[in-house]
C-alpha cells in the first residue's frame, strides 16, 4: 500500500508543477500541503483554491498582495528564497520544479530539512553539486530523481552494489531524441528559428528545457546530473541518440548486461515514482503496447554540430564552480534567444565564450556560489550581441 505523504510542489504553473497535480488529482492518499510559482499568480491561486492548499511562496510583495486579497487569510503566503525554504520543511515529499538556478533555496532546504527531495530542477543540483553533497547526508534527507533518463538510471540501479561509484557498473547511457534538430548540417542550423527550437519531437515541456534539448545542452546538464546523483565520475557515463523517446536511459554492468527502463514518454510516471517510492502508484502513465509493435533506433550524437556535450564533460572535468559558469551562462543565452536576442547558432558560443572568464575556484559555500552565478551572468549579458 502506498504510504500517505504530505507534498509540496514548487514551480506548481510550469510543466513538471502541473504534471505533478495530475498525479496527485489521481492519489487521494497524497495532500498538497504547500505550493509556490513565479510569475503566473492567477495560476497559482486557483491552484490554491482546487487543492485547498494552506501554504504558497510567491517571488515578490506584489504577488503576495495578490494571493492574499484572492484567497483570504485561511493562506499564509510567504515571499522570496526564506519563503521558498520554509516552504520545503512542511512536506514530507518536495517536488522541485522551479526552472534555473532559483531552484536553489528548494533543493538545498529540502535536504537540510531531512525530506526526500523529488527532483526535477537539475540546474540546482549541477550547479550546486559539492554542497549539495555536503548536505545530503542529513538524516531523512534523499534525493529521488524526476528527470526520465535520471528516473530511469534510479530505477535500473536498483540492486546494484552500493553507491557512490557503483563498482559493478560499466557505464551510465543516458538517451537522447536527438531534439527537433537531430541530424541538420551546419548549413541548415544556421537559419533555424525560435518556433522550430521550441518543437520538440517527443516531448511537451517548459521553453527553457526545450531549447536546451535543440542544442544537446540538456544531454550535457544531465550527465553531469548523473554524476553527482549516482557518483559515478562523467568518463562512465555516455550518451547515445534514441529518437523514439521510449528507452529513457539504461545501465550497463561489468558483466555486460545492460538493464533499460522502457515507456512512452509521459513525465507524470517519473513524478508518481519519486511520490510513490518504495510502492508503485498504479497509474499506467506511458503504457506500452507492445501488440501493435515499434522500433527502437540508436545512434551515436553529433558531437561537431551540437558542441553543448563536449563543452558539459569539460565543465565536469574542471569541476569547482565551472557546471555552474555554464548553467548560468546558458539561461543567459537561452532567454537572449527566446527575446529574439541571439540566433540559435550564438548560443553555445556564447556559453564557452563565458567560460573563457572563469578562473578555477573550489566551491566553498552558497554565498560563493551565488557570487560565481552573479559574475558569470554578467560576463554572459556583456557577451550578447549590442
Ligand atoms: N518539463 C519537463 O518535461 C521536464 C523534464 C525533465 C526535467 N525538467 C526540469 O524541470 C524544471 C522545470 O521545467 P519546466 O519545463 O516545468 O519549466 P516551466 O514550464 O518553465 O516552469 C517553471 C516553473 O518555475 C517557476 N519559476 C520560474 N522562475 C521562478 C523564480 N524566480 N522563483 C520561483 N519560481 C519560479 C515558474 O513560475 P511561473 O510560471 O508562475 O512564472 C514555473 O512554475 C527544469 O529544471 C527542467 O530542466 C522538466
Amino acid at each position: 500500500m502506498v504510504q500517505p505523504r504530505r507534498v509540496a510542489v514548487m514551480g506548481v504553473t510550469g510543466s513538471i508543477g502541473r504534471q505533478s497535480l495530475d498525479v496527485l488529482r489521481r492519489s487521494p492518499q497524497f495532500e498538497l500541503v504547500a505550493v509556490s510559482a513565479g510569475r503566473r499568480v492567477e495560476e497559482l491561486v486557483s491552484v490554491v483554491r482546487e487543492f485547498r492548499v494552506p501554504r504558497v511562496g510567491v517571488p515578490d510583495d506584489v504577488s503576495a498582495t495578490r494571493v492574499r486579497d484572492e484567497c483570504g487569510d485561511a493562506v499564509e503566503v510567504v515571499v522570496g528564497d526564506e519563503g521558498l525554504a520554509e516552504l520545503s520543511a512542511d512536506a514530507d515529499v518536495v517536488v522541485n520544479a522551479v526552472v534555473g538556478f532559483a531552484g536553489l533555496p528548494v533543493t538545498l532546504a529540502t535536504l537540510l530539512a531531512g525530506r526526500r527531495l523529488a527532483l526535477a530542477n537539475k540546474e540546482s543540483l549541477i550547479a550546486a553539486a559539492p554542497l549539495v553533497e555536503g548536505v545530503r547526508s542529513t538524516p531523512g534527507a534523499e534525493i529521488w530523481p524526476v528527470d526520465s533518463e535520471h528516473c530511469a538510471l534510479h530505477q535500473c540501479l536498483v540492486g546494484s552494489s552500493p553507491a557512490p561509484r557503483h563498482p559493478d557498473v560499466e557505464r551510465l547511457w543516458i538517451t537522447a531524441s536527438g531534439g527537433p534538430f537531430r541530424g541538420y548540417d551546419a548549413t541548415q542550423l544556421d537559419g533555424v528559428s525560435r518556433d522550430e527550437a521550441l518543437r520538440h519531437p517527443t516531448w511537451q515541456m517548459g521553453p527553457k528545457i526545450t531549447v536546451d534539448s535543440s542544442t544537446l545542452m540538456n544531454k550535457g546538464l544531465e550527465v553531469l546530473e548523473a554524476s553527482a546523483l549516482f557518483g559515478v565520475e562523467v568518463e562512465r557515463i555516455g550518451v547515445v541518440v534514441h529518437p523514439q523517446s521510449i528507452v529513457h536511459s539504461m545501465v550497463e554492468y561489468v558483466d555486460g548486461s545492460v538493464l533499460a527502463q522502457l515507456s512512452a514518454p509521459d513525465m507524470r510516471l517519473a513524478i508518481a515514482y519519486c511520490l510513490g517510492a518504495p510502492e508503485r502508484l498504479d497509474h499506467h502513465w506511458g503504457q506500452l503496447d507492445f501488440s501493435s509493435g515499434f522500433r527502437l533506433d540508436f545512434e551515436p550524437p553529433d558531437r561537431v554540430n551540437f558542441p553543448a556535450l563536449d563543452l558539459a564533460y569539460a565543465c565536469a572535468r574542471r569541476g569547482g564552480a565551472a557546471p555552474a559558469w555554464m548553467s548560468a551562462a546558458n539561461e543567459v543565452a537561452v532567454e537572449a534567444f527566446l527575446d529574439g536576442r541571439l540566433a540559435w547558432r550564438e548560443i553555445v558560443p556564447l556559453v564557452a565564450s563565458t567560460l573563457e572568464s572563469y578562473d578555477d575556484s573550489p566551491l566553498e559555500s552558497v554565498a560563493h556560489l551565488r557570487d560565481e552565478d552573479a559574475r558569470a551572468r554578467a560576463v554572459a549579458h556583456g557577451n550578447l550581441p549590442q
